[in-house]
């Protein structure tokens, strides 16, 4: 994978740009100024961040992989250590589905009803490959989404959660803590933290 390097993308005009930032140079980006990602961040190829009036707060430590999408006017927030799989879509506006509205960019604003509210990946949660979040959806700290699945309510902490909607199936070990205490202690100290 090709990734720009750092003097590039300070001329880019994030909000907030950490050290220790890789983003291929197949990923785009839109509402750049509107979008901050900490340190240690990794943007593969083909990911769409598509910032809208709230913006987008990526942690540090969080890979976001092939295809992934984060799109939408609220607030997108993820924590550190997080993680989104290949193809994940994370939206935190949408168009109403009920018949009741047309749909999509291309008809004037006053005949949709776009529905826009915050979404929340909180730390250390993981995203399964081709699972939707939808807007308005908080994962907590730790929790987990199976592949394929369809969050649309909120997730509780370090339990993981599979299905369509996604269901809790089972706890999920905190011991990540530990590691991440661990990592922490072995890293230099960054003066932009
Ligand atoms: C959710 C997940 C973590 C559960 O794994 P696990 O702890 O080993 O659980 P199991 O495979 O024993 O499954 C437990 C139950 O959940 C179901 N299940 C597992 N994953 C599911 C999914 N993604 N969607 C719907 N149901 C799922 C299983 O069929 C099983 O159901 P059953 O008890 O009725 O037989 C895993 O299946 C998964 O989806 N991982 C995502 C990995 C990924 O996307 N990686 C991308 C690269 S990092």
């Amino acid at each position: 994978m090709s990734f720009y390097d750092h003097d590039e993308l300070t001329k880019w005009g994030f909000r907030k740009l950490g050290s220790n930032v890789l983003i291929s140079r197949r990923a785009s980006f839109h509402g750049i100024q509107r979008i901050s990602i900490g340190n240690n961040v990794r943007i593969d190829d083909f990911c769409v961040l598509s910032a809208g009036e709230e913006g987008i707060s990526i942690g540090s430590h969080v890979h976001i992989a092939v295809f992934v999408s984060l799109i939408g006017a609220a607030k997108i927030t993820i924590g550190d250590f997080a993680g989104l799989s290949g193809r994940s879509s994370i939206y935190s506006s949408s168009d109403d589905f009920s018949g009741h509205f047309l749909t999509g960019p291309t008809v004037p604003p006053n005949y949709t009803n776009v529905i826009s509210r915050p979404v929340n990946i909180g730390r250390h949660a993981v995203v399964g490959a081709g699972a939707v979040v939808l807007p308005g959806v908080s994962i907590a700290e730790g929790a987990a989404i199976g592949a394929l699945s369809v969050v649309n309510r909120d997730c509780d902490p370090f339990i993981i959660y599979a299905g369509t909607p996604a269901r809790p199936l089972k706890s999920r070990d905190r011991h990540l803590l530990d590691l991440e205490m661990s990592l922490r202690a072995s890293e230099p100290t960054n003066p932009n933290q």
